[in-house]
């Protein structure tokens, strides 16, 4: 299993914060934001890291975390030139993932809950995660029937099916850089990550499980500061590095 950690990007709700660095370098307490999804991939055991960034702060991120060696890891850079969505990742990491497994996190996305058990007994197919949020039209949304089976998966919907959102961390086997590839751009320009879970849904090779703890996508100014509090006051957010 291989991790892809995604943070490029413009943070443009969080100017003028993210003009002079970039979003996933922003303090959150006492650590910069990339610390926490690197923590939850180094908590379940990937070794093997690729971090993606954007052209205009790519520098800083070697600066702050190197060969990956200080944290018994190995890093691999990529630059991503333009944001031109979620699904890229798997694009640009096609030759790093190598026809292995991958754990893709959001570098702006803060969990509590251990995926390590989630992580390890991945064997092929896709899986993902659900949370319950009071702002659904912001997210991928999931749909499920009474007995919990998937119904729909749909992006930043006007009229959402279910509170149910996905948050930014998957797994997927070595199926997903074809699947990424072969995704037209959508109306906002960007190759969806919900199209490659829809891929995977259409097959009936995708599995959803809640998350039980909080998850903090800190990409506002009310979320970042939210996620400082987290972190501060709350015990369980077990920080390995
Ligand atoms: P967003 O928060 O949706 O986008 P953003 O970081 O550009 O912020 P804003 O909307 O305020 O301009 O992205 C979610 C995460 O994914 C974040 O960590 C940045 C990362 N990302 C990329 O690395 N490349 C991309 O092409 C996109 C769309 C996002």
């Amino acid at each position: 299993m291989k991790g892809i950690i995604l943070s490029g990007g413009s943070g443009t709700r969080l100017r003028p914060l993210t003009k002079m660095t970039s979003k996933q370098l922003l303090p959150v307490y006492n650590r910069p934001m990339i610390y926490y999804p690197l923590n939850t991939l180094l908590k379940a055991g990937i070794r093997d890291i690729l971090i993606i960034v954007a052209p205009d702060h790519a520098g800083n991120y070697l600066n702050l975390l190197g060969s990956g060696r200080e944290f018994g890891a190995r890093f691999t850079y990529e630059i991503q030139d333009e944001p031109r969505g979620l699904a890229d990742a798997f694009i640009i990491g096609e030759s790093f993932l190598d026809d292995e497994s991958v754990t893709m996190i959001l570098g702006d996305n803060i969990f509590v809950d251990d995926f390590s058990d989630d992580i390890k007994s991945f064997t092929s197919g896709g899986r993902i995660f659900a949370k319950e949020v009071d702002d659904p039209k912001r997210f991928g949304i999931v749909e499920f029937d009474e007995q919990g089976k998937v119904l729909s998966i749909e992006e930043k919907p006007e009229n959402p099916k279910s509170n149910y959102a996905i948050p930014g961390l998957y797994i997927f086997d070595n199926q997903v850089s074809m699947i990424a590839k072969s995704i037209e751009p959508s109306e906002r320009g960007e190759i969806e990550i919900t199209e490659i879970q829809n891929a995977y849904l259409e097959k009936e090779m995708l599995d959803v499980r809640k998350v039980e703890g909080e998850w903090i996508d800190a990409g506002t100014h009310d979320s970042l500061l939210d996620a400082g509090l987290l972190v501060r006051d709350k015990v369980d957010v077990k920080m390995i590095i």
